[in-house]
């Protein structure tokens, strides 16, 4: 069990990324706070957790409230904040740039870029107070390799990356890691704003994947269970991407 008696937290734990990493964490003896915006989606993903002690909390990433609420219900619940995995994101469908509207620009900025700083802001002190702990942030293989009309979404991972190697800086004298995933496209309701139901498009994705694929939320779990147990103690800073070869 390579979680054994930590409490990790996770946003956008009602779908996708966030509910196979909660599963696996779980799995792996950890105590979950599954956070959504959604809060019977997240629900829903408690109720997959037999056995498990999970506690869940409804909050919007993009509200320093909400934010600062969800850091401190797991720690009135649990004592501590080990993990803290700031997953919850969204994505919109392509566009040119000149037809990106300033609130949907806003829109993903706050929710993919400013959530992972807010939920940072507030685990922090707690972290501090405790002598150490670990950040995973979910950027993107966009953030790393654009593609064509991804341009506020990649933009806002891009962004994810660079904080993620700021803040790894600034933490790494107080025991505190912080790293990010980059996964590929996974057949997620997320993937489903980009490409909506065209299966070319999902084809296409899939014929720029060297490995042949598309990501599963299990890979993208499994990544995420690395950096956030003992095994990664010397990664931070890192961007680590599962992505099939796409970035290269
Ligand atoms: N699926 C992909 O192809 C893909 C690829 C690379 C990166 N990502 C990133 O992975 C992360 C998870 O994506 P997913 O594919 O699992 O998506 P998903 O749509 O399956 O799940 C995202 C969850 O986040 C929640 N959420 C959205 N806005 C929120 C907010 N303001 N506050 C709290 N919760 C909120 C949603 O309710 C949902 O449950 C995102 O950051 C996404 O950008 C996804």
């Amino acid at each position: 069990m390579k979680l054994q008696g930590k409490v990790a937290l996770i946003t956008g734990a009602g779908s996708g990324f966030g509910r196979a990493s909660a599963q696996l964490f779980a799995q792996e003896g950890a105590r979950v706070v599954l956070v959504d915006v959604n809060e019977s989606a997240a629900r829903q993903t408690q109720a997959t957790l037999e056995g498990s002690e999970s506690a869940v909390v409804a909050a919007d990433v993009t509200r320093a409230a909400d934010t600062a609420r969800m850091v401190q219900a797991a720690v009135e619940r649990y004592g501590r904040l080990d993990i803290l995995f700031n997953n919850a994101g969204i994505s919109v469908p392509p566009r040119p740039a000149e037809d990106v509207d300033e609130e949907t620009w806003d829109r993903i900025m706050a929710v993919n870029l400013k959530g992972v700083f807010l939920g940072c802001k507030y685990a922090i002190p707690v972290m501090k107070r405790q002598g150490g702990g670990v950040i995973l942030n979910t950027a993107s293989v966009a953030g790393l390799r654009p593609r064509l009309g991804t341009l506020p979404y990649a933009t806002s991972k891009g962004a994810v990356i660079t904080l993620t190697k700021a803040l790894a800086l600034e933490l790494a004298p107080h025991r505190i890691r912080v790293n990010c995933l980059a996964p590929v496209a996974a057949d997620t309701p997320l993937l489903r704003t980009i490409v909506g139901d065209d299966p070319q498009a999902l084809q296409s994705r899939m014929a720029s994947i060297p490995w042949g694929r598309l990501a599963t939320v299990e890979d993208v779990a499994r990544a995420a269970l690395y950096l956030v147990s003992d095994d990664a103690d010397m990664l931070t800073g890192v961007c680590l991407p599962v992505d099939g070869g796409r970035s290269l």
